[in-house]
């Protein structure tokens, strides 16, 4: 999840309300046009049902071709996750969608993707799609990614670390995605987990994807006893030295913090509560219990 500005008091907001969502109707005819020296005349577009950090988000099918797209306004600071999404793509497919093309023009900044068939995965207690994600991220921890254009996890997660020093733990040169999201996670009819949604790639330790997804895992309803076990099918959970996931849990359990004051609404708040849940656990059973 990327996070977006919303400005004023938004105490009881619905996760609709911080959504930077609009209608492909938006784009300017110029940028339409260099969509479509792309993909030919468009014929049909279809708004993706998750997501909402993108003005534009869209299946959309011409005559020859079915892409996804997504785009930004440049005046928008989201917009530089467009960036970050075409820096990481070479390292990243095929666990995630090619980007095949890309149109800056005119305020917009617009990615077409290859078109990945398949569904949200789902997170509860006896989900078939939880072996299926701890496998694409034992992939992608073998993905040789140090050369990619990626903030560093100790400079991302600067701000909610207690101690400044504690950073060193974070580093490391594992390309991480680190929103594990499930709506990012797309099971295909094949049975395998596709990635999308690299906007908030990070180079780091190889447990940090892991450490991520326990939140989601907590916030999809799974004790942290239990999404700590799903986690630890991960092989890279292992390389986590004692103490290292209870400073992590307390960094996430600050950042979702600083999610929910900032953009307040149920799906935040929950994250939070999931987060502090985690790093309560963590401190009830210390480092024993990794
Ligand atoms: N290549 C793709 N093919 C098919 N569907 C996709 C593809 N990429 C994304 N989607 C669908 O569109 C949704 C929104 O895309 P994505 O998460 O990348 O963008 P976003 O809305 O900008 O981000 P956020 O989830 O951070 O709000 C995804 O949850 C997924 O369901
Ligand atoms: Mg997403």
């Amino acid at each position: 999840m990327t996070v977006n500005p919303v400005a004023g008091d938004l105490a009881d907001l619905s996760p609709s309300a911080v959504s930077l969502r609009g209608s492909w109707d938006d784009l300017p005819a110029t940028v339409l046009a260099a969509i479509e020296s792309n993909v030919g005349p468009v014929e049909r577009v279809e708004p993706a049902q998750d997501g909402y950090s993108s003005h534009v988000a869209a299946t959309v099918w011409s005559g020859r071709d079915r892409v996804f797209v997504k785009g930004l306004r440049t005046d928008h600071p989201a917009a530089l996750a467009q960036g970050c999404e075409v820096a990481v793509n070479p390292f990243v497919v095929p666990l995630g969608p090619k980007v095949l093309w890309r149109v800056e023009t005119d305020g917009w900044d617009v990615l077409g993707f290859e078109h990945l068939e398949g569904r949200r995965a789902e997170y509860h207690a006896g989900s078939r799609d939880l072996q299926l994600v701890v496998d694409v991220m034992a992939e992608l921890g073998a993905v040789a990614g140090q050369d990619a254009p990626v903030p560093r996890a100790e400079q991302r997660w600067a701000p909610y670390l207690d101690d400044p020093a504690s950073a060193r733990m974070l580093h490391g040169d594992t390309l991480l995605h680190t929103d594990w999201h499930h709506t990012n996670m797309l099971v295909t009819p094949t049975g395998h987990v596709r990635l999308v949604d690299w906007a908030t790639a990070t180079r780091g330790a190889a447990w940090i994807d892991p450490a991520c997804w326990v939140v989601w895992l907590v916030y999809a309803g799974n004790p942290p006893r239990a999404a700590e076990q799903w986690a630890a099918r991960v092989p890279a959970w292992r390389s986590a030295e004692p103490g290292v996931l209870d400073v992590f849990a307390d960094v996430l359990a600050r950042y979702w913090q600083y999610v929910a004051i900032h953009h307040p609404n149920r799906m935040t708040g929950e994250l939070r509560d999931a987060s502090a849940r985690w790093a309560a656990y963590r401190r009830s059973v210390g480092p024993a219990g990794q």
